[in-house]
């Protein structure tokens, strides 16, 4: 079991989710964090810390959030890590909530 996150972190990511991890398995990219499967020990802190609500348990993945468990697995294997919280996009409130966020993806 692992905690996804999906798409709504994307031009949003606040990064509070790294202060709180245990185990510092968030990888970041240009303008989204991922969490590797593999290492995520499943504790949940980090999920009530997003103010984006973007972070999801495996199992609780909303249908359309899906691909996002691939797609952590996938960046998680090449992103750097990322265990301090920085600050987030000037436009982060903006982008927070809208819908067909995946296209604007950076890898
Ligand atoms: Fe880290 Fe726990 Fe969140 Fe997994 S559930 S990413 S271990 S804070
Ligand atoms: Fe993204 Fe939320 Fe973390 S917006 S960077 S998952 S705090």
């Amino acid at each position: 079991m692992t905690f996804v996150v999906t798409e709504n972190c994307i031009k949003c990511k606040y990064t509070d989710c790294v202060e709180v991890c245990p185990v510092d398995c968030f990888y970041e990219g240009p303008n989204f964090l991922v969490i590797h499967p593999d290492e995520c020990i499943d504790c949940a802190l980090c999920e009530p810390e997003c103010p984006a609500e973007a972070i999801y348990s495996e199992d609780e993945l909303p249908d359309d959030q899906k691909s996002f468990l691939e797609l952590n697995a996938e960046l998680a294997e090449v992103w750097p890590n990322i265990t301090e919280k920085k600050d987030p996009p000037e436009d982060a409130e903006e982008w927070d909530g809208k819908s067909g966020k995946l296209e604007y993806l950076e890898r």
